[in-house]
Formats: structure tokens, C-alpha cells, sequence
């Protein structure tokens, strides 16, 4: 609900409050975000006093009490005006200054949330969005902003417009997304990190007088520093502490910065990467920035349940949004480029008789693809010499089969030896002497005749292989981002002009094959950002399929992201990335706590082995909705320890015992659930997992003591105790449990 009373703007969710005002002199300064208030008729209470400035600070005396900007918060910040702090706009203008002085100028309510010219951005629903529109007279520019308050998920989102009205062009050199100017800088900023076979690797920043700053540079959101982030109390756990979550909707480089001031307040900004970027716009020209979302909880569980609801409900869209995703078995990890029709079609079977529902044929299939050197571009020629019957002929086999069929492309690349470069070498983006990642040169995607070249030739795949299922890859970074399309004072909009065209393309796809799952590879998870979300319901988390790695960078994606978007596989043991090897039952487990599928030869396993996946997959299906929709929750802080997926109903749950590292003589195991019902009867058992021999757990009792206290679990091997009853559980080595509501209350 957003409401506007006199000079104050009140944006209320169901547990949160969003708090701004018009100061007497048209700027807008931020009052509070965080915990629900209630507040009385008057918000005044919520401004702080002041009127003075001290030393060698600089403010505003006209039209009312003094304001010195470097100490006030602020919902958009310019340079010029004393405000010391990183601004959220940097205009360029006519007269080649950056001083623009935004006031404010009108407000409404919208009942429905506009869209994004050009970019994806949440669904609005019911949501009632507020515009703010502020104006910079001297250079004639309206900058509008916009709120929308998602009451029953606590979210908050903005946007930003910059509306070029004077005669003369102007150069946007940033124009952030989301401006929070905190009250205190007792923050720590954490930040999801990492690489390639690494991703969600987590940085806590403390924060302070200085800044904290952090993004990609990479022309991806880029596993190297995932947009989404945090800010939260020194010591915020999963159940206490303020916890606010940032995502940013935009798949290119972005930046995050958390930056105090001398007076006690920390700014958080984000939007895109304002380095190497400017846009020229014209006079009657508009430029938007990507939408950001925000929440706050308190404790990282609510800040995390906020978001899963969020983007299931409102980012993720279209016909696969609360479909069960099917279990899949994926040819990469199998034969990586070396395979025939003869070999996928056997490998298809094997997944069939054990209860895959989908076959993806991975990279290799197409021009003469037989290394990573070759071919990318040259979609419409399949490798004859590996399906000599075409694409179709194998779609329809497997189909045959009882399989749906899914297929690898990487349209944004070109290999230098492929038929498409050949044609034209002047579509790349950069020049020809650059730094080449994975052999492959990049489509300068911002140009339209490339956004319609790969339209229609992906049209054309699609309508010949008809697949289910499209893994949509992006194998390396940008660098060398020159595009021959623009003039020299124009470069800087090369990478924000890559990824609006990438948008078309994923827009008009996504409009031609409305029920195609696609599913948003980038090197593994080098695109994990909620701008491919709003086109692709899932993203391949990490091209790291080892359990332990598996098992905390999906622990930490967690945080910001739920489980329904992220495939997970059980590949070989020893890992191909890790070299670890690990129970087949632990790769499953992990695997199973996101979109299952498998990625090896199943060929080259054992009868018991297969029998074990057979009744893995059985178990998964059975318990698909949970697995893929149920309530997530955290049950410890740390990595190592349990997960539970809970039942939307609430009856029942399933809980991960995952152990990295094998103690010696560990302590006893205490299971401690969460959002059971308290009077509720449980019973807790343990998966029986296929050909190994384990303990098995079969224990009563109240929701109250399992969430409360905890249930003890057997005892784990010691040095001492081979009996059927010891917990024989190595490195890498986990259990399923499944917790049950009962009707039977005997034995509690
Ligand atoms: C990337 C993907 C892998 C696989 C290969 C194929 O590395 O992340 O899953 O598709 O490309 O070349």
C-alpha cells in the first residue's frame, strides 16, 4: 500500500516500512526503511532535526530550514549540490558540467506497474506503484522514479527514467537503479563472489566511513560478483538481525557500492557499471535504468523467504513458471564432443528406463563441431558426420522414446572458423586482434540486423528440432567491447546496447515458443541474475557438479535465490572439476535440492548403481513439489549441516544432512526443523537409499520438540562401532529424511 500525506511519501508491505519527503526546497530525503511501523497521522516524528551545518560543509538556506545535503539522506543524490557521497545520477550537459540539480516536481499512484521500455522487469499484480517525477530546469531534464510496494512478499522495487526535454543532447555518465541512504553504518555488506566452478562464494565487508564497492566488469552479471547482495547487522543469523537483500533485473555489468559519510549514514546504491559507460541522449530522447529489488527481514530466513516469493511470483512467468520441471539427462558430462546418433540414442534409452523425462543433446551437434575451435554461428548445419539423419531425425528418435527433447545453443558467439564469420567478420564486438576467450569471438548484439539474423535462424532450429527445452549458453566475457556500429562518442553504450539486444531476442523467442523451457547457462552460472529470469525460469547454477562445492554454492545462492531456479546434476564420481569422489547417493541428494538431472554415462555404471537411480528419480517425482517448490529453509548458519524443503501444506518436509568432512569421534547430531506446526504429531525417517546398507531413523515426535529443542540422531561411526545402527557416514557423505505429519500420537 503507498499512500502520500502532504510532503511525505509512505510505501507499507505487510511487514515493512518505506518512509521519503519533499523537503521545503524539492529535494527528497529518505526517512526510514526497514521493520513495519506504526505510524500515527503525524510522520513528522520521522525527520531528523537540524537547521545547522558544521565547519567547512556546504547547504541550502532557500525556501525553508536549512538542509546540508552531505548529512542528509536522500532517495537520488547529483554531484554539485554538497553531497560528498557517490551520486545515483551523473548527467554530462549541454554546457559540459555534471552539476544537475533535480527537484521535485509531481507525484501519483499508479494502479498498475509500467513497464520498462526495453527491459524486463518484476510483474506488477496488484502491486500499486508511486512516480515521483523531479526536474533540472537549467538543462531541461525530468528524471522520474519509480516505486512499487509488493505488500505480501516485503518487496520493494525502483526504477529510473531520465527524459532528455531541453534542446541540446546531454551524456548520462550513471544513472543508478537503487538509491538506500542507510542511518548508521554498523553494516556488513556481503557479496556473492567467485569464478568459473566457483560461484557464490561469499565476501562480508564490514562497512564504514569509506566504501565498499563491488560489481562485474564483465558485460555479464558474472559469477565473479553475482548482483544480488546483502547489508545486515554485524551479527545477523538466519533468525535475527536486519537483513536487507538487493537483486538487480539486468544481465551485464553491474555495481553495488556501500559508502559512509562523515556523519554516521551509509549510502547503498546500485544500477549498471558506471565504468567505461555513457549514453548520449538526445533532445526528446529518454534513457531507463534496469528495475532493483529490495527487502528487508529480520534474519536471513525472512529475508531470504521474501525474495523466494518475490521472484516465483513475479519474476518468473510464462507457461514453465509453477510447472514441475522434468528430471533430465544431459550428454555433456556423458561424451562431451564425442558422440554419435548411435550413442545418444542409447544413452537416451538408459535415461528412459530409469525415469528421465527429458534428453538434452549438449555442444557438438552442429557444422563440424568436434572441439570447442569451431562452428558457433552455424546453427542451421547439423555435424552430418555425427547425425547423418539431422536434427529432426534424432528430435523425433528420442521423442519415440518416450523423451522430450532439449537442445544446447550459444547464439551470442561465433567461432572464427564457422560460416557465419565467414559471411560476416565485421559482426563481431571489438576488433579482430583481441583478447579470445574459449576460441570464440561475441556477436555485437546491439545491432538489429544481428538481433534479427539470430530471430530467425533460431526460428528455424527450433521449428525443425522442436525441442521441449533449450539450454541457452554464454562461454565467455566481454572484453575488447568496440562496436563498429557506433561513432567514437557513442562506444561507452556498447555493452548496455549488447544486453537490451539480447533482451529482444530472448522477448521475441520466448513470444514465438511460449512453452520451450529455457534454461540460462553462462559458462555455468556467469549469468545468474533476475534480468535472464524474466525470460529463462532456470539458470545452470555452476558448471561444478562435485557434491561438497554443489552443496554450499547452493547453500549461499540460497540466500537470494530459490531452488526452483537452479538445475543441479549428478555427474561421475570422481568429479570431472574436482577430482573428489563422493556416494552416488550424496550427488543425488545435493542435486536433488534444485532441478534434478543427471550428466554421465550411465552406460559405465553398475546394475546396482542404475537400480539406485531408478529409485532416486522415483523419489524425486514423488516428491517433486516440495523439492522444487516447498518453503526452503536454512536450518543452520554455516554450510555444513541441514536443509529443509517444506510442503506448501505443511504436512510434510525433507531434510539434508550434508557432512563435508568426516570428524573423528564428532558430537552426537541434534535435527532441529522449522516451520512445522507445534501441536502437530511427526514422524522422521530416513530415506532408504538404494544398494547401500545404512541406519535407519524412525522417530515420533511434536513439531514443538522438533523445532524447538530437536530430535537426536543416531550415533555417527566413532573410531568405534561397525553395527548396522552406527550413522557410517564419510566425506561427502549426507542422508535424506523425511519428515511426516501423523495422526498417531502413541510414543511421543
Ligand atoms: C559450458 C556449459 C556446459 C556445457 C559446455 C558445452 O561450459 O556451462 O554445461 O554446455 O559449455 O560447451
Amino acid at each position: 500500500m503507498i499512500q502520500q500525506k502532504g510532503s511525505f511519501f509512505l510505501l507499507e508491505t505487510d511487514g515493512t516500512t518505506y518512509c521519503f519527503r519533499v523537503t521545503e526546497q524539492g529535494f527528497l530525503q529518505h526517512l526510514y526503511y526497514g521493520k513495519r511501523l506504526s505510524l500515527g497521522a503525524d510522520l513528522a516524528a520521522l525527520v531528523p532535526q537540524g537547521g545547522l551545518w558544521p565547519g567547512d560543509s556546504s547547504g541550502w538556506r532557500r525556501g525553508g530550514p536549512a538542509i546540508c545535503l552531505e548529512d542528509t539522506a536522500l532517495e537520488v543524490s547529483a554531484p554539485g549540490l554538497g553531497d560528498l557521497r557517490e551520486p545515483f545520477a551523473v548527467v554530462r550537459t549541454a554546457a559540459g558540467d555534471t552539476l544537475t540539480d533535480f527537484r521535485f516536481e509531481s507525484a501519483e499512484i499508479l494502479a498498475e506497474k509500467p513497464p520498462l521500455e526495453g527491459l524486463p522487469s518484476s510483474l506488477g499484480g496488484d502491486a500499486q506503484t508511486l512516480r515521483v517525477t523531479l526536474t533540472e530546469r537549467r538543462a531541461g531534464l525530468r528524471l522520474e522514479l519509480c516505486y512499487t510496494a509488493f505488500d505480501s512478499c516485503d518487496v520493494i522495487t525502483r526504477s529510473a527514467r531520465l527524459v532528455n526535454l531541453g534542446g541540446q543532447p546531454v551524456t548520462v555518465l550513471r544513472l543508478m537503479s537503487n538509491q538506500v541512504d542507510f542511518y548508521g553504518q554498523d553494516y556488513i555488506m556481503t557479496t556473492f563472489n567467485g569464478a568459473w566452478g566457483r560461484e557464490f562464494e561469499p565476501t562480508r565487508t564490514p562497512c564504514g566511513p569509506g566504501g565498499v564497492t563491488g560489481g562485474s566488469r564483465t558485460g555479464t552479471s558474472s559469477s565473479k560478483a553475482n548482483p544480488f547482495v546483502m547489508l545486515h547487522s554485524q551479527a545477523a543469523s538466519e533468525v535475527q538481525g536486519h537483513c536487507y537483500g538487493f537483486h538487480l533485473l539486468y544481465s551485464g555489468s553491474h555495481y553495488e557500492c556501500a559508502c559512509g559519510n562523515a556523519y554516521g549514514k551509509l549510502r547503498f546504491l546500485q544500477g549498471i557499471q558506471p565504468e567505461g559507460f555513457s549514453w548520449r541522449l538526445e533532445a526528446g530522447e529518454s534513457f531507463t535504468a534496469p528495475e532493483a529489488a529490495m527487502t528487508w527481514g529480520w534474519g536471513f530466513s525472512a529475508m531470504s523467504r521474501n525474495l523466494h516469493r518475490f521472484i516465483r511470483a513475479h519474476v518468473l512467468r510464462g507457461w514453465w513458471r509453477d510447472r514441475p520441471r522434468p528430471v533430465l539427462i544431459n550428454s555433456w558430462e556423458s561424451f562431451y564432443f564425442k558422440f554419435n546418433q548411435e550413442g545418444l540414442l542409447r544413452l537416451a534409452r538408459q535415461g528412459k528406463e530409469l525415469g528421465a523425462e527429458l534428453f538434452v543433446l549438449d555442444d557438438g551437434w552442429f557444422g563440424k563441431r568436434d572441439a570447442d575451435n569451431c562452428s558457433l554461428g552455424d546453427w542451421t548445419t547439423v555435424n552430418a558426420k555425427k547425425l547423418p539423419g539431422g536434427l529432426r531425425d534424432l528430435a523425433d528418435r528420442i521423442r519415440d522414446l518416450g523423451l522430450d527433447f532439449g537442445l544446447w545453443v550459444e547464439p551470442e558467439m561465433v567461432s572464427e572458423d564457422s560460416d557465419l564469420f565467414r559471411a560476416h567478420p565485421d559482426w563481431i564486438l571489438g576488433r579482430m586482434e583481441q583478447a579470445i576467450g574459449r576460441n570464440q569471438l561475441i556477436l555485437d548484439m546491439g545491432r538489429p540486423e544481428i538481433q534479427n539474423h539470430l530471430i530467425e535462424t533460431l526460428t528455424q532450429v527450433f521449428e525443425e528440432a522442436r525441442p521441449a527445452y533449450v539450454k541457452w549458453d554464454m562461454n565467455r566475457i566481454l572484453t575488447d567491447t568496440w562496436s563498429a556500429a557506433l561513432p567514437p562518442d557513442r562506444q561507452g553504450e556498447a555493452c548496455h546496447r549488447y544486453v537490451l539486444g539480447l533482451y529482444r531476442v530472448l522477448e521475441e523467442l520466448c513470444a514465438r515458443f511460449p512453452k520451450i523451457l529455457f534454461e540460462c547457462c553462462a559458462g555455468g552460472g556467469n549469468r545468474t541474475d533476475l534480468g535472464m529470469l524474466c525470460y529463462m525460469p532456470q539458470v545452470w547454477l555452476s558448471d561444478n557438479t562435485d557434491a561438497l562445492c554443489r552443496c554450499r554454492m547452493q547453500y549461499y545462492a540460497s540466500f537470494g535465490y530459490p531452488q526452483c531456479v537452479w538445475g543441479a546434476h549428478v555427474s561421475a564420481s570422481p568429479n570431472h572439476q574436482t577430482l573428489r569422489t563422493a556416494p552416488l547417493e550424496s550427488r543425488f541428494h545435493v542435486a536433488a535440492m534444485g532441478l534434478l538431472g543427471y550428466e554421465l554415462d550411465l552406460g559405465a555404471l553398475s546394475e546396482e548403481e542404475r537400480a539406485a537411480i531408478a529409485a532416486q528419480i522415483a523419489f524425486y517425482k514423488e516428491h517433486r513439489q516440495t523439492l522444487q517448490y516447498g518453503q526452503l529453509f536454512r536450518l543452520r548458519d554455516g554450510t555444513d549441516g541441514f536443509w529443509q524443503m517444506m510442503a506448501s501444506d505443511g504436512k510434510n518436509a525433507l531434510v539434508l544432512l550434508f557432512q563435508p568432512e568426516n570428524r573423528a569421534n564428532a558430537p552426537a547430531l541434534r535435527l532441529t526443523a522449522r516451520g512445522l506446526r507445534p501441536e502437530a504429531v511427526y514422524r522422521l525417517t530416513t530415506r532408504p537409499c538404494g544398494f547401500q546398507t545404512e541406519e535407519s531413523e524412525d522417530i515420533l515426535s511434536t513439531g514443538s520438540v522438533l523445532m524447538d529443542w530437536g530430535v537426536w540422531l543416531k550415533q555417527g561411526f566413532s573410531g568405534v562401532g561397525r553395527e548396522p545402527q552406527t550413522r557410517m557416514m564419510g566425506d561427502s557423505g549426507s542422508r535424506l529424511y523425511l519428515l511426516e505429519e501423523t495422526s498417531s500420537d502413541k510414543n511421543c
